[in-house]
């Protein structure tokens, strides 16, 4: 074997989640990076930190030529990480801004952009090479790691995930409807589904999971036991 082959023998799996808005990619990966023992990356989290730079530098208005030049740079200079379960933008934990009104939309309008996609794919990259992590968002095991060991599609009802959004939004004190939240959800995923880069898609070889009537619990252990079932323990 070469060493490269040795490398990659020895290396623990790969594990990705993608799915549409609010369908508990993030609750699910995060429960089942904790029972093997892996690191959990939330490549969501990663489009929002930089939906968050670009507010931060005044340029939300997405268009034109002025806008290539300005988020070519932004990308050249920009640092965003995911450790210890906290994100960080230029070194500083932005955990608490990425909920904040209209990221959500923002982020989701920047992953059309090729750049954009460019530079993610890289850090996801070199984020999973080594293995051990769980990783969730639109196009990890299609394009971001397509050779991943284990990968799964969240999927739910338009209806339950928009229920599970607004349950969540009304938590924190935001006013809002079901309504709105359904329409803004539906806008989301047709924008993040039809993108002519990477757009969300089951892999070909995932395994679907439909959450509308599981609670987290079940579809964390459905997950556990076909990984276990294939001689991965954890570690
Ligand atoms: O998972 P989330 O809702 O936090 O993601 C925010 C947006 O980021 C989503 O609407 C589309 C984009 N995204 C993406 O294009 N590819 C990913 N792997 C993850 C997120």
């Amino acid at each position: 074997m070469t060493s490269e082959g040795e490398a990659h023998a020895k290396r623990r799996p790969v594990v990705t989640i993608d799915g549409p808005v609010a369908a508990g990619k993030s609750t699910v990966a995060r429960e089942l990076a904790r029972a093997l023992g892996f690191d959990y990356v939330s490549t969501g989290a990663m489009y929002r930190a930089l939906a968050l730079a670009i507010r931060q530098a005044g340029l939300e208005d997405i268009g034109g030529q002025e806008f290539a030049r300005r988020l070519d740079r932004l990308l050249a200079t920009v640092e965003i990480a995911v450790s210890g379960g906290h994100v960080t933008l230029n070194g500083r934990i932005v955990d608490s801004q990425l909920s904040e009104p209209g990221i959500d939309e923002l982020a989701s309008r920047l992953s059309v952009l090729a750049p954009v996609r460019e530079k993610m794919r890289a850090l996801q990259r070199e984020m999973a090479l080594r293995g051990g992590v769980v990783m969730e968002g639109r196009d990890i095991g299609t394009v971001v790691f397509p050779e991943a060991e284990f990968k799964f599609y969240l999927d739910a009802a338009p209806r339950v995930r928009a229920q599970r959004r607004f349950a969540q939004l009304i938590a924190s004190g935001v006013k809002t409807t079901l309504e709105e939240v359904l329409q803004r959800l539906t806008e989301r995923d047709e924008r993040d589904s039809t993108r002519e880069l990477a757009p969300l898609k089951p892999a070909r070889d995932a395994v679907v999971i439909d959450s509308s009537a599981l609670t987290v619990e079940a579809v964390v252990d459905r997950m556990l036991a076909l990984i276990k079932s294939k001689n991965f323990r954890g570690s």
